[in-house]
Order: C-alpha cells, then structure tokens, then sequence
C-alpha cells in the first residue's frame, strides 16, 4: 500500500501543505527548523492518532491556530483506495475513515501502519526493555488481529493485581492472578512465536549491511521459561505484596541481541549499533511483506546522518528494492547517498513550512 495524497493544515510551522507522494522513496530535504520532522509527524498522525515528539497531539497544532486537520489517501495493492483523515481541535480527537467517524486509534494502525525510525530510535537497543516490548507488539498487532484483545485483558489484569498489592488486599488476588496467567501467558507465546519468525529476515538484512556473524535474537519473556505464570505469582507474593507490584510477567519481557553469547550492544560501535537497529525495523517491514500483510509506510527521520556513504547508499538501495513506501528526511539532498543508484523516487524541499515537489 501507499500514501498516494497527504494533506496537511496547521501541523507545526506547515499552514497547508498538499503533495502527492512517490510509491515508493520519498526525500524530504531542507535546512533546520524548515518543517521536515514535521511533514512526517503528520504522517504519523495520520496512521497512529498520535505524535513521536509530544505526548499530546495539542503541542502539534500551529500556534496560531486552535485545530489541524490531516487526510490522505491510501491506495492498497487490490487498487482500492481509502480515505484516512484525522482532526484535533486542542480537546478532542476526530477520525474518519472512507467519510465515517471512527472512535478507535487501533483502526487507523490498521488502514496505514506506521514504521518509525527516529533518533529516538537508535536507544532501541541499548535503552531500557519498553521500547523493545513495544519493538515486537507492533509487529505482532499488524499480523495478529486478535492480539490487541488479549494484550488489553493482560494489562488490565495487571493494573488490577496492581492495585490490590499496594493495599495488600490478598483475597482478591487469586482471580486476577488467574487472568495474568491466561493473558499473560498468549502474550508471551506470541512475542515468542514472532522473535523466531523475525529472525531469519533480519539476519538476512543485518549480513547486507554490516559483517557480523553468529547473530542471536533472544527472547526473556518475563519469568523463567520452565515454569507456569501461575506458579511464579503464587511463588512471588510475598515479595510482590511487599513491593506493591507484580514483578514477573509479560510487562518484563525482553530481548536481546547476542553475537557468540555477548551482548552486541557493548561492544559494537555506534554506526554499527545504528545499523543494526535499522535492519530489525526493516525486517519487521519485510516479515510483513512477505507475509502477506500490509506494510504500510517506514519514516526515517534524520537517520542517516551518522552513517557512511556507503551505509547511506547501501540503505537506499535496500529501500528501493523493498516493494514498500518510504519518507526519509535530511538537511542536503547529498546526505541521502548515491541517487544514480536507485531508480524511481521523487524529491520534496520544504522551506518555512512550504513544501514543493523538486
Ligand atoms: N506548534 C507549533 N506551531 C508553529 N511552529 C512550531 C510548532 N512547534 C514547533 N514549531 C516550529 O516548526 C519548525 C519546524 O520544525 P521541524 O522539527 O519540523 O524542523 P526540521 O526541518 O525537522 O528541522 P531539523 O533539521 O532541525 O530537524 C521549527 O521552527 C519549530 O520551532
Ligand atoms: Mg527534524
């Protein structure tokens, strides 16, 4: 699928903006503070009803006015095309889908799926467990439609369980421990189930990019492996109760990425480390692909900065083969890499908000 118009009004410093974009590479190019970060926040607006920069969408909204308004039209590879559109007033969220009014953000994630590769993103691997959790649940929520169910039942066991532990209310605990188990549980075996299926995609793209051999993706999912979730609950409660929260479960799971049983975050460099990150995000967009699910849209905002040349074009062409769309920024058009190398792509400048098509 692709983003075949975006229409944007008063996001950040872009008062109004319209481009048909490429179906495949988009370089978005422009001096500092010119508005590129922007153009993709809205993108990302537009399929995730919220901003990678601010908590709240009301930051978003150009200061001198009180709403913005993002659509777009997103056309699927059966030809159908869909029309995506999201309003903010400072208060209230609207989104409408092919001119219906839609009350849940999981339905936008669903019609254009977001991949997003920032600075931020670079801590994927060396940062705290959050955003890998989050890593592997947006790979499995754009393959599995029922996971957001039971993902949602096990947070709301959890907060429960929660809750009753810091006012050491023992008798109820039994039921949501009962519930921890079974959501928790689901959860687990589908964070499992997709690091085994991502793996190989992504030690086929890491090996294009860097020489590093005898990758392991491994997954800790929260409590030790050999025993029940139940039985972890029962055998923490007396340190949980102490505590005032529930210290196994899915909310503790993680990954790692191991060469020869080492940690490759402390010992890799940080162009390696950044290249490294970027093959797990290229490989869940692949896994995607070649199962058969919507890809969506990849956003890479200033990532190629600190890479080589080489790196830089190697991404490119990369990109360009992955039957995908992709919005990459950067402050010269030289920055992106060697563009003889790929084929079909169109070029946007952006100046005081301004966009144009070069
Ligand atoms: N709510 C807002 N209303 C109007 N302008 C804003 C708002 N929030 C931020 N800005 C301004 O919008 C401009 C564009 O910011 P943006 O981050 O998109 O630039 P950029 O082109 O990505 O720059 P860089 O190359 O430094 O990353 C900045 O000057 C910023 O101060
Ligand atoms: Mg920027």
């Amino acid at each position: 699928m692709a983003l075949q118009k975006l229409v944007i009004y008063r996001v950040r410093n872009l008062e109004q903006v319209s481009i048909n974009p490429a179906a495949k590479i988009n370089l978005i190019y422009g001096n500092n503070a010119s508005g590129k970060s922007s153009v993709l926040e809205a993108i990302h607006l537009l399929g995730r009803a919220s901003s990678f920069r601010s908590t709240t969408i009301k930051n978003v909204i150009h200061f001198a006015h009180n709403d913005l308004v993002i659509s777009g039209h997103v056309r699927f590879s059966n030809e159908h095309v869909s029309t995506l559109g999201i309003k903010h007033d400072g208060k209230n969220l609207q989104i409408r889908i092919d001119q219906e009014n839609r009350h849940s953000r999981s339905e936008l994630a669903y019609a254009l799926p977001i991949q997003l590769i920032h600075p931020k993103s670079y801590q994927l691997l060396d940062a705290g467990p959050q955003l890998r959790r989050e890593f592997l649940d947006w790979g499995i929520f754009n393959q599995h439609p029922d996971f957001l169910e039971n993902w949602r039942h096990f947070k709301k066991a959890l907060t429960h369980r929660n809750a009753l532990l810091k006012i050491r209310s023992v008798k109820e605990l039994n039921v949501w421990d009962h519930e921890l188990q079974q959501y928790g549980t689901i959860v687990a075996n589908y964070r499992k189930q997709y690091l085994t299926e991502l793996s190989p995609f992504f030690f086929n793209i890491a090996q294009q990019f860097l020489m590093l051999e005898n990758l392991e993706l491994k997954l800790i999912q929260g409590w030790d492996d050999e025993s029940l979730l139940l039985d972890k609950l029962a055998e923490d409660q007396e340190k949980d109760l102490r505590y005032g929260f529930t210290h196994s479960g899915p909310h503790r799971a993680d990954f790692q990425l191991l060469i020869n049983s080492r940690k490759v975050k402390d010992f890799v460099s940080r162009g390696q480390l950044k290249l490294l990150m970027l093959s797990l995000k290229l490989a869940q967009v692949e896994h995607l692909l070649q199962t058969g699910f919507t890809s969506g849209c990849i956003l890479i905002d200033d990532a190629v900065a600190e890479l080589d040349f080489s790196s830089r074009t190697k991404l490119l062409e990369f990109l360009t083969a992955m039957n995908t769309q992709v919005f990459l920024t950067a402050t010269e058009q030289n920055e992106f890499g060697d563009l003889q190398e790929i084929g079909e792509y169109k070029m946007f400048h952006v100046e005081h908000g301004v966009v144009t098509e070069v």
